[in-house]
């Protein structure tokens, strides 16, 4: 039988809560076919070997909480299935960059926070006695110095990095390095959604470069209404994330395309979409005998099914790096993630998948 997986989670928030009610629904429904995962089985490890045996937010609802509970805890929105009871109390984070403008009302630290020095060692103490082999950190945008804390507790603890946000860490040379020299698995960076906007972009940019087309002209504009959005409306919040879709999908395209005739970003938040993501993709350019052509395309999207849809996978791969004891930026992260340290195709970066799966 498979090992398990222990994982430890940076934020409670509405991916994770997918995450683990989809793992739910997954057990519940054994016996019927498992729609919607890329791969049933990674190396030995199945969906139900993930289990989560810590936890860290700074909301005041949800420290001190267990994990079945909090995950449904305000302003979170997944309301997929019920959990069982868990054992799992959600600890204390530092709150560092973690809490934005916009969310500040929604998302309430703890009136009297624990000094970092402190909340250090309780965390590290944490981890180790719940046994956390990888860390998936699911902060809000614009936490990088939240993330790097982490990203340092990673090293501290020698547990597995899964970076979901666009921090970069796995992407950047010297914390890549640092991960190698100390023999951590890291996987990074900004979750590349199942069927996201990102990933449709791109493999349509790549179809119409493949085929000799110029892409004169793009845009893609999202627009969601979870505390995602909501903290996304802060634009100061935004570069790392609008960096990470910008380069995910010009890097599929040969020619240069001049900055001002690209947009992509995440765009407004809208109260009722809730956890329905919507992407709006233009391609202008010019084909056969320099004729124009265009393409309009809608995506209407569960925004937390297409996280946890590749962060589940993402877990398993990073086990398997654990059991061969590879250090360092692992190549899977071409196809996981939108911002990685080196761009690949996504059918190139499909194939790393496998041939990292078979070893
Ligand atoms: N499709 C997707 O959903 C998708 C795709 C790519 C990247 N991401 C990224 O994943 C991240 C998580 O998304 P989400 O929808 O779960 O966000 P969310 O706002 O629902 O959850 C964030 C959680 O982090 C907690 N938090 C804030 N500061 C913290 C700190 N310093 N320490 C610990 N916890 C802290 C909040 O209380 C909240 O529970 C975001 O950065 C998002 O952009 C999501």
């Amino acid at each position: 039988m498979a090992k398990k997986i222990r994982v430890g989670i940076i934020g409670v928030g509405n991916c994770f809560s997918g995450l683990i009610q989809g793992i739910e629904y997954y057990k519940k429904n054994r016996t019927k076919e498992p729609i919607g995962l890329m791969h049933p089985k990674i190396g030995q490890y199945s969906f139900e070997d993930i289990e989560f045996v810590s936890a860290f937010d700074v909301g005041v609802n949800k420290i001190g909480q267990t994990l079945d509970k909090a995950v449904f805890a305000s302003p979170n929105l997944v309301k997929w299935t019920k959990l069982p009871k868990s054992k799992v109390i959600v600890r204390e984070s530092p709150v560092l960059d973690g809490v934005g403008f916009y969310v500040e009302n929604r998302i309430k630290p703890l009136a009297k926070p624990t000094p970092i020095g402190i909340l250090e060692k309780q965390i590290i103490a944490e981890i180790k006695k719940s046994k956390t082999e990888i860390l998936v950190n699911y902060l809000p945008v614009g936490s990088q110095k939240a993330t790097e804390f982490w990203a340092e507790i990673a090293l501290k603890t020698g547990c597995a990095f899964v970076n979901c946000l666009p921090a970069f860490i796995a992407s950047k040379e010297n914390w890549a390095k640092r991960f190698k020299d100390k023999r951590i698995p890291i996987i990074g960076d900004d979750i590349k959604g199942q069927i996201g906007a990102t990933i449709v972009h791109r493999v349509l940019a790549r179809l119409c470069d493949d085929r000799g087309a110029t892409i004169d002209k793009t845009y893609q504009i999202n627009v969601g209404g979870n505390t995602d959005f909501l903290n996304m409306l802060e634009r100061t919040r935004l570069e790392s994330k609008k960096i990470s879709k910008t380069q995910a999908v010009t890097s599929q395209i040969s020619k240069d395309i001049h900055a001002d005739k690209v947009y992509i970003g995440p765009s407004d938040f809208i109260p009722f979409l809730g956890n329905t993501k919507l992407a709006f993709i233009r391609i202008e350019g010019r084909m056969f005998a320099d004729i124009p052509y265009s393409i309009e395309l809608r995506l209407d999207v569960d925004d937390k099914s297409n996280s946890a849809g590749v962060v589940i996978d993402a877990i398993r791969c990073a086990r398997l790096a654990l059991d061969r004891k590879l250090g360092g930026y692992q190549e899977v992260s071409s196809y996981f993630m939108k911002h990685p340290l080196v761009q690949e195709t996504d059918s190139d970066a499909k194939q790393i998948v496998e041939d990292f799966i078979k070893n």
